[in-house]
């Protein structure tokens, strides 16, 4: 079953809903919505079209409801009491699509538009085709493997790693927020920062919009709970306990108080139960989920670290930025190059130099030129040589150079391959060291 299928029959806002009716334009006539997918206490969320590139999309609408109804297309703040705090969340909404906007990562959803009409704001998502871990779940029909789940997990680790780098919190980590695409790599949907926003009113309507049970950790329950990365991760970790398990883990409140009485835990740990599982990733998710924030996983990163240090059985390894690392060892041999080309002796008689034909500097930046072309045509892959061969045709400009690499053009390569130059001295030691 597609994702479009599903919202047929989950999900769908009732007939008491404050949906915008299928057949409304946006944005003078730039969107059309087809249905909504679902309404949270805090937004709305609709199948839509976007008429001029002519392409399905996804529409968030910001809809607090506790704050705002609707009148005809318009969205209205219930009482003047609540205008300062509707606008704050509108404004909070937008600020959270632009940083959504920001994050450029296959398993993050994208964000392309975001605009205010009918007196609210709307963010334009691509629309993934596929469907949300708790449907799959609560599919008994569609299965996936350990080995599934574990590539899903880095996969999701290394989103959630970037969410954090930019300061961000996803704040609503479950598994009917991350979806898995037609080819099976996840998508993290439904940040929530702007629930946040809307939470700080009243702690009774942060109950509704904010704390999912099972899967938010306790500090998400009090006032003041000081929320961090390793709640996300706390979430995370509830999130694959039950795709593991097929059950929803222990509420972290119900586990709170058994931990203050001293009594059993009753979220049972993983590690030892499924002998199909690394018992490095089983591990992983009972130190995320662990009740104090302290002993948590603090880092996206250090948790998947846990799992592929195993490395043999890591399905996937981690991103370990290798094009930088490359650039680094490249820069610094090149660096260690030059250094030792400037210090070597001439090879030509000191007395009588043989006038020695000016390198054509242009000349020797091609080949320099083919070669970031090559690399910045291999970025984003996994870390490989480039290669140097000539080719017949210049290789035009890059725009951008992933690798810097200074040389210095006037002193002449040393012997060691006319085609390679200095390059050839850094590749040989590099590929020495390997
Ligand atoms: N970009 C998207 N592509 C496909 N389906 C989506 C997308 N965004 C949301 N959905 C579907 O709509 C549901 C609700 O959207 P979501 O953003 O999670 O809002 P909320 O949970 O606040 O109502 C999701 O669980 C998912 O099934
Ligand atoms: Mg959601």
């Amino acid at each position: 079953m597609t994702l479009a299928e599903t919202i047929k029959t989950d999900g769908v806002p009732t007939e008491r809903s404050e949906a915008l009716p299928s057949g409304t334009t946006l944005l003078g006539d730039q969107f059309t919505i087809t249905r909504p997918l679902s309404s949270g206490g805090f937004g709305i969320t609709y199948l839509a079209q976007d008429n001029y590139l002519e392409r399905n999309v996804v529409i968030k609408e910001c809809f607090p409801e506790a704050f705002c109804r609707r009148e005809g297309l318009e969205v209205l703040v219930r009482s003047h009491t609540h205008h300062e705090k509707y606008r704050a969340i509108v404004e909070m909404f937008m600020r959270e699509a632009r940083s959504i906007a920001k994050m450029r990562h296959p398993n993050i959803v994208g964000v392309h538009r975001i605009f205010e009409d009918n007196q609210t704001a709307y963010m334009v998502l691509d629309l993934i085709d596929g469907r949300d871990l708790l449907n799959i779940i609560n599919d008994k029909n569609q299965v996936l493997t350990p080995r599934q789940i574990t590539e899903t997990l880095i996969k999701v680790l290394d989103a959630v790693d970037l969410v954090h780098k930019q300061d961000l919190l996803h704040r609503d980590i479950s598994p009917d927020n991350i979806l898995l695409d037609k080819w099976g790599s996840p998508v993290l949907i439904d940040f929530g920062a702007a629930r946040e926003e809307a939470s700080r009113e009243t702690r009774a309507l942060s109950a509704v919009l904010i704390v999912k049970d099972g899967y938010s950790p306790q500090e998400f329950y009090f006032a003041g709970g000081k929320q961090s990365a390793c709640s996300d991760l706390y979430a995370l970790g509830a999130t694959f306990y039950h795709l593991i398990t097929g059950k929803a883990p222990a509420n972290s409140q119900t586990r709170m108080a058994e931990f203050a009485g001293k009594n059993p835990d009753p979220c049972e740990p993983l590690a030892g139960r499924f002998d199909d599982y690394d018992p490095a990733v089983l591990a992983s998710i009972d130190k995320a989920m662990r009740i104090l924030p302290k002993d948590r996983t603090q880092s996206a990163r250090e948790w998947a670290n846990m799992i592929t240090r195993n490395a043999e059985k890591a399905p996937a390894p981690f991103k370990l930025e290798p094009d930088q690392q490359l650039g680094k060892t490249l820069t610094r041999l090149v660096s260690e190059t030059n250094e030792y080309v400037r210090n070597s002796k001439p090879l030509q008689n000191k007395k009588a130099p043989t006038p020695v034909a000016p390198v054509e500097k242009k000349k020797s930046l091609d080949w320099i030129d083919e070669f970031n072309a090559e690399t910045s045509k291999s970025s984003g892959g996994s870390l490989s040589l480039p290669k140097l061969a000539r080719k017949e045709k210049p290789v035009p400009k890059p725009k951008s150079r992933p690798t810097s690499i200074e040389l210095i053009p006037e002193i002449a390569p040393p012997p060691i391959n006319p085609r390679f130059g200095l390059l050839g001295v850094a590749f040989g030691k590099l590929v020495g060291r390997r």
